[in-house]
């Protein structure tokens, strides 16, 4: 997707030259260990996209996108130690390479270099962009939150689910693409819309993230295989099994998420749990809740005010997600 491939390039040279070590090392080396891993730069990617279809030049976006992808790096450190996870992006964490301690402070300094990220916009867009930022960043702490008191509550559903991921992971796609679209000059009924595009975009790319890490191929999703299984996630393939499942298959399904499993026996518990995805078919229904969203997303893209090309350049974007392995 050549199309694509030049946003993502523009921001890479954006943030090689913004982005450097300073002093103290023990702060700022594990800040750019990850930033330099890289990753798919998807948020970066629609501010940039959102920026120009509304008109103004990418280069007039590149701290928003700059912005936008610290923060979620930020969140990804702190994400990391709270779900125990050893691998991202193919190689340790950063709590796993150097401490927990490392990890938190790294991580609430790279919170703080988001928001600088914006100081370089004039007063208004700058109070605009924050004040988003800032809503946005409570939002996803409380899908966190919810996310950590789900492992160990019996009784969560679906809705809950969706609503605890529309705060996590959703919301951030969708200010991602309403700061490019101010940034771009768009209405606010435009910008409302493409926030919408996003956040719809984003339920359709968690549930993805979901499947992937039981169903990924281990050479390319660069972290733990069955990572949400270990740590009772109760996630989309989870709710659907728990809908579409006999009795029996139900009750050994919330056996297995409730059990403490020892190292050793980790294994064997993915590979049940995973079968029991598969039986009850929620390993597909997940696959095709994915599409829903991704369809209901491009609906909205009707009613906004750019040109043909730009909202092809969005669906083009919006499919690739849905078919990623990684
Ligand atoms: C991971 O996000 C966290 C989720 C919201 C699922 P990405 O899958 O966008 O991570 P990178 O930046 O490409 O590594
Ligand atoms: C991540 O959800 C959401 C945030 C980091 C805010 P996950 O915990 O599913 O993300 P991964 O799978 O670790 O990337
Ligand atoms: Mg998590
Ligand atoms: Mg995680
Ligand atoms: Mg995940």
């Amino acid at each position: 997707m050549t199309g694509l491939k030049a946003y993502q390039d523009s921001f890479e040279t954006y943030l090689n030259e913004t982005v450097s070590v300073g002093s103290p090392e023990g702060l700022y080396l594990p800040i750019q260990y990850l930033l330099e891993l890289g990753g798919k730069r998807l948020r970066p990617i629609l501010v940039l996209m959102a920026a120009e279809a509304f008109g103004s030049q990418k280069k007039e976006a590149l701290p928003a996108a700059l912005a936008v992808e610290i923060f979620h790096n930020f969140t990804l450190m702190h994400d990391d130690i709270m779900d125990e996870a050893p691998l991202r992006r193919g190689v340790d964490t950063v709590h796993q390479k150097w401490n927990i301690n490392t990890a938190i402070l790294s991580g609430d300094a790279m919170m703080i270099q988001s928001y600088k990220a914006l100081e370089s916009y004039n007063n208004s867009l700058f109070g605009k962009l924050t004040r988003l930022l800032s809503k946005t960043a409570i939002e996803v702490c409380e899908g966190q939150q919810f996310d950590l008191d789900f492992e160990s509550e019996q009784e969560v559903s679906q809705e809950q689910y969706l609503e605890m991921i529309r705060l996590k992971t959703a919301v951030l796609v969708g200010c991602a693409l309403k700061m490019g679209a101010w940034i771009g000059g768009a209405e606010d009924h435009d910008a409302q819309l493409i926030y919408d595009f996003g956040v719809l975009l984003g339920m359709a790319f968690q549930i993805q993230d979901d499947y992937l890490d039981a169903f990924g191929d281990p050479a390319s999703f660069g972290k733990q295989i069955g990572g949400d299984i270990i740590e009772n996630k109760k996630t989309i393939l989870y709710h659907q099994a728990i809908s579409k499942g006999s009795p029996e298959e139900q009750k050994k399904l919330k056996a297995w998420f409730t059990s403490e499993i020892k190292l050793n026996a980790e294994n064997k518990k993915i590979e049940a749990v995973k079968a029991l995805f598969d039986i009850t078919g929620a390993h597909k229904s997940s696959r095709k809740l994915v599409s829903q969203y991704t369809q209901a997303a491009f609906e909205k893209l009707e009613f906004l005010k750019i040109n043909e090309r730009g909202k092809e350049l969005f669906k083009a974007f919006g499919t690739q997600l849905m078919e990623r392995k990684f």
